[in-house]
Formats: C-alpha cells, structure tokens, sequence
C-alpha cells in the first residue's frame, strides 16, 4: 500500500430476494480473502500510518434481539478476538468516522460506485481539506481502487488456499458421480440438480460454486441454462456443469453423460471430437504458456472434429481465420478460477497474454453444440451439445488436474455409470 495510506474494503450486504426474505447471504470475495469474516455489513479498514491501528473492523454489534432471528453476531469484542482486527467498531458508525479514518492518509484505496453514503463521505472530507488548505489541511493526494493489486494478489493462490481448492474439486467428483449414476429415463434435470447440491453441502461445501446447469439433450446448447426443469429422454446426452463451493472457493466442472450409459451413434463422434480437443489442450499447458495459446490448441482440435463430422466445409486455416466454427464454439476454452467462479486476475499485462506461473487456477472447457434446428448440420447431429471442463492448478514443476479424477473418456463414463 506504500506509506501513509488507508484501504477501505466494505463487505457484502443482505440482498432483498422478495417482501421480507433475503438471498442466503454470500461474504464479498475480496473482504472474505482479506478477513475471513462471514457476515453481513462489515467494513475492513487497513492503514500503514505509523501508531494508528493497521487493521479495524466496522461490524454488526451484539444484539440479543436480533441474533434470536438471524444468529449469533461476534460483534466488536469478536472482531478484535476471534478475528485479530486491532481495532473494532460498531458498523453504524462507519460514515461518521470516515473523518478520522482518513486523517493523516496521504493515499487511500476505495472503489467508488459501490456504497453511495461512502463516496459521499469521503467526497466531503477532501472538498473540506481543499476548502482550508490555508489552515494547513491538505486533500489526500492519490485515491486508487484497491481491487487492482488485490486481484493481482487474488491470482496467484497460496498453499493453503490450493489445498481449498482440492477439497472443493474433491467434492465436486462425488457430486457428479452421483448425478451420473442418476441419469436415466425416468428422471427429471432438477433431480438430478437437486442431488448435487445434496452431495456439495453433505460434504461441507456450501453449494454450488454457480448456477448448476444440468440440460439434457438439446438444453445442452444454451450455454446458461439453469431452468433445469426438463424431463431426461432415453437417448439422449445430459451435459452437467456443475462445481462445489467450499469455503469460498469454487470448482467449476463440466462432464457430458449419456443418459441410461451408453453413447449412441453420433454422439460418440461428437463426443471423441471434444474429448481429442480437451486433451489437446491441456497437453498444452507448461509454465509461460498463455490461455490464448491453449484456446488455439483447443479450437485447432473442435475445427478438425467439426471437418470431420461434416458440420464445416473448407480449409482449416481459413475457416478458423473467418470464426467459421462460432456456429458451434461460441465460447472462450479458459478462465481463472477462484473464490469466483469467473474468478479476478488481469488476462493481459502491457497488452499481451500472460504466461501462466505456479499459483493460478483456470478452466480449460472446450464444447460443440449443434442447436436441435441447425437446418445446415447432418441431420444425426442436431441437439447434441457436448462439454468438458477440467481445473487445472499450475505448480512448481508443471501443473495439476485438480479435476482429473472425474472420468472422461467415454468408456470410463459409461463404466462409472454402470
Ligand atoms: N459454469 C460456468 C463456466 O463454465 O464458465
Ligand atoms: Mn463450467
Ligand atoms: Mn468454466
């Protein structure tokens, strides 16, 4: 933060879902990362001023009426004892102190446009201290928004937080060995989503990571779905994507299953051709490889697929010069992978593709789908949608498949089905 400065990190609030009821509450992923601390309306306050506290917490205070509602509080004494703040202080009283939390900052860390009353505040202190500079008061010279270094920081995962990540993909391998086993004729897709979530909190997570997609057959080609609410057909592939969250951090993991277990006629073709482009892909990985670099691989492999199986016509270098294959791969083969499932980190540092180092997670998620009234594909192929999404860990020595141990080859699939 260098000298003198002040970071302001507010966490996240209770969000109205309808009347009186509230979405579960979900802690802000850069106050969680920062604090551990799990509750709404909290604010973390770090300074480097020499003799002023490094650390306060502005939290909810104990309340014994409104934890008989909504649960225990840690309150002021807590944040200081059970979560190391130097400094503690009722929440409500945030604005009023944010005078004396900027005094004697020479630079301060807040993203404006999240909290109204907060830019607000800090708006009027400086226009004050530019009001009596005379008097020897002096507006604070740099205002940055905290979120670049932190999710600089955000990036690179620590031991501890890699071990997080294991457990969360662990969690997710049964998950989606249950749901597999599921998947037969007589189900519906929210079965199937409703055992999922079964498995991520039975096993300690705190749900899904994201929207749980489960579409069976043609459902698999909107790219979101999370309706969710189709019965599954005999014969036809049921794409799951679907990741546990585990302390905050995400698993986000596709597989495409054959409904009652075995891959029917085109859809095995379909399905090699997705699978050789995954595989492609992650052969790619090492350190200084960049995502860029690893979608090309993927795209390479899903184009060569698409010749194959007669969706494209043409030369290979010009139809993935024209995007010819954004009919059927519309989407990127690789994100970061966090506490967000879309997780923070810049893609690109002076305008090129950075180069994968020990310590980043990201997907490689390559897909073909074929929407049920493509009129221009082979008539076997349309509404099959594939995925195959892995996490992979860089390390010090190459990488790891945090994801490696959910079966993927078709005949693994249909063994682990059986
Ligand atoms: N489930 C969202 C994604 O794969 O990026
Ligand atoms: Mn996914
Ligand atoms: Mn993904």
């Amino acid at each position: 933060m260098g000298p003198d400065a002040v970071a302001i990190i507010p966490g996240a609030r209770l969000v109205r879902r309808s009347a009186d009821t509230e979405f579960p509450f979900r802690q802000d992923s850069d106050f969680w990362y920062l604090t551990g601390f799990n509750h709404p309306e909290a604010t973390a306050v770090f300074r480097t001023t020499p003799g002023r506290p490094a650390y306060s917490l502005f939290v909810q205070p104990r309340d014994r009426a409104a934890e008989t509602w909504t649960g225990i509080r840690p309150g002021i004494e807590g944040a200081r004892a059970e979560f190391g703040a130097d400094e503690a202080a009722d929440c409500g009283s945030l604005i009023e102190s944010i005078p004396e939390v900027l005094n004697d900052a020479q630079r301060l860390f807040h993203s404006f446009g999240r909290d109204a009353k907060l830019d607000a505040s800090i708006q009027a202190v400086q226009e004050d201290r530019r009001l009596h500079s005379r008097r020897g008061g002096a507006p604070i010279d740099e205002i940055l928004d905290p979120r670049a270094p932190l999710h600089e920081m955000r990036l690179f995962k620590s031991p501890e937080e890699m071990a997080l990540m294991r457990e969360a993909a662990a969690i997710t391998c049964e998950a989606h060995q249950a749901a597999a086993r599921e998947a037969a004729p007589e189900r519906n897709e929210y079965e199937i989503e409703a055992l999922l979530d079964y498995v991520f909190r039975r096993r300690g997570g705190s749900g899904p990571a994201y929207g749980s997609i489960v579409a069976g057959g043609a459902n698999a080609a909107i790219l979101h779905y999370i309706t969710n609410d189709q019965p599954l057909r005999s014969g036809e592939l049921l794409l799951i994507d679907a990741g546990c969250e585990f302390k905050g951090y995400a698993s986000d993991v596709t597989r495409t299953y054959p409904v009652g277990g075995r891959f029917q006629g085109a859809q095995r073709a379909v399905y090699q051709a997705v699978l050789e482009a995954q595989q492609t892909a992650i052969e790619a990985v090492g350190p200084g490889t960049t995502l860029p670099e690893i979608h090309a691989a993927a795209l390479r492999k899903l184009v060569e697929g698409m010749l194959d199986l007669k969706l494209l016509d043409g030369q290979i270098d010009d139809l993935i010069e024209q995007q010819a294959y954004t009919q059927y791969y519309m989407h990127s083969t690789s994100h970061w992978l966090g506490l967000d499932v879309h997780d923070v980190g810049r893609y690109a540092v002076e305008g090129k593709p950075r180069a994968l180092e020990p310590g980043m997670v990201f997907t490689i998620e390559p897909g073909m789908y074929i929407a049920r009234d493509d009129a221009s594909a082979p008539e076997s192929l349309r509404g099959i949608g594939v995925r195959i999404e892995d996490d992979i860990a860089m390390t010090a020595d190459g990488y790891e498949n945090l994801t490696e141990a959910i079966p993927k080859t078709s005949e693994a699939i249909e063994n682990w089905m059986a």
